[in-house]
């Protein structure tokens, strides 16, 4: 059998990614340049799976490092976790953002070629719909529309995959995307560590509970939703990573093809929604204020989540309470 090549497996989604291929018996190699992620987060995917696997630390898109990484193991898929994910900043810095996630998957896409390893699992996200006309969203849904730099990397990377599955349709690709991915490793021991103040809501809901930050500013309470705050499709990082799982087992039974899915709960909660349900499962008070809109959300999004299932078995377990509980449990580790 050959091995797994995850690129960016040090990172938020990545690490949890890691863990369960592990736990699942797969042999994997990790490649990551800890851009926006740390070395021990290595340690504790060992120390959570009692297992061992290769590391390497470049950049994705350094042609020779990556082939020799190709040369040294024999790889049969890869999952690429390598790209920057940060809204805001991608609109302060579009070439980093186009270079690094575009130019940075077509040399992954080329090396892979030269080798020919030709499965391929993409992190997509529900930003590549735009704002929704309907909810709840199916891969069916127009996509485009996309306000900002980071979502059309995702919207172009997914473009290119299909010309590419195109021009030669013995490649095998999943493309997955992904509702807002939350909460951590049960044990505490690998979660999100955003760089700064952070501009997603549950990291920031977890900084004003431990008391790093004041307040947390609601963004708008009078969009069309049942209370008036944003509705999204929170879904945890561990039910999220075992999605991927259970793609990889689909292209590995399956003919050759590419297969879209989102994966999400299917279920919308509001910010307020989120504030309650985090106070009750950890007993902190999330002090907030109501705020202005923030520029370029929407009101509501959230998935329909029955193709994965039908096609992948795959379903999400976890209840909002798990969330909250796991997000929280990471960060009080890390203040310990
Ligand atoms: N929100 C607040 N206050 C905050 C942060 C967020 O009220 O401090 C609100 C937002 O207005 C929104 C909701 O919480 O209603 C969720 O916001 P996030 O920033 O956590 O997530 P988004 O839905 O805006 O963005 C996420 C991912 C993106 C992805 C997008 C669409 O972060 O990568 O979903 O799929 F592109």
């Amino acid at each position: 059998m050959g091995k797994i090549l995850v690129t960016g497996g040090a990172g938020y989604i990545g690490s949890h990614t890691a863990v369960e291929l592990l736990d699942a018996g797969k042999e994997i190699v990790i490649i990551d340049n800890f851009s926006n992620s740390k070395p021990d987060v290595l340690e504790n995917i060992k120390k959570i799976t009692n297992k061992d696997f290769k590391f390497y630390e470049i950049d994705y898109s350094d042609r020779e490092k990556l082939e020799k990484v190709f040369e040294e193991n024999e790889i049969e898929s890869v999952l690429n976790f390598a790209g920057y994910k940060a809204v805001g900043e991608s609109v302060k810095k579009p070439i980093e953002y186009y270079t690094n996630n575009i130019s940075g998957c077509l040399v992954l896409l080329d090396t892979m070629r030269k080798y020919g390893c030709k499965k391929f699992i993409f992190s997509s996200s529900a930003t590549v719909y735009g704002d929704p006309e309907i909810v709840p969203l199916t891969e069916e849904c127009k996509i485009g529309g996309v306000t900002n730099p980071y979502g059309a990397t995702k919207l172009f990377i997914e473009q290119i995959l299909c010309d590419l599955y195109d021009s030669d349709n013995t490649w095998d690709i999943c493309i997955l995307r992904y509702f807002n991915p939350v909460g951590a490793h049960e044990s505490g021991l690998i979660g999100e560590e955003p760089q700064g103040i952070p501009n997603n809501l549950m990291p920031y809901i977890v900084r004003v509970a431990s008391g790093q930050l004041e307040k947390l500013s609601v963004f708008g309470d009078d969009y069309d939703t049942h209370d008036g705050t944003g509705v999204r499709d929170y879904i945890h990082v561990v039910d999220l990573a075992k999605g991927h799982v259970k793609a990889l087992e689909k292209l590995d039974k399956e003919k050759e093809g590419i297969f879209i899915y989102n994966l999400g709960t299917g279920v919308g909660y509001s910010v307020l929604d989120m504030v309650k349900a985090f106070e009750i499962a950890t007993e902190k008070e999330v002090p907030y204020v109501i705020t202005e809109r923030r520029e370029g959300d929407i009101a509501t999004c959230y998935s329909d989540a029955s193709k994965a299932k039908r096609e992948l078995g795959w379903i999400a377990e976890k209840s909002l309470e798990d969330m909250c509980k796991d997000s929280w449990r990471y960060i009080e580790r890390q203040l310990k």
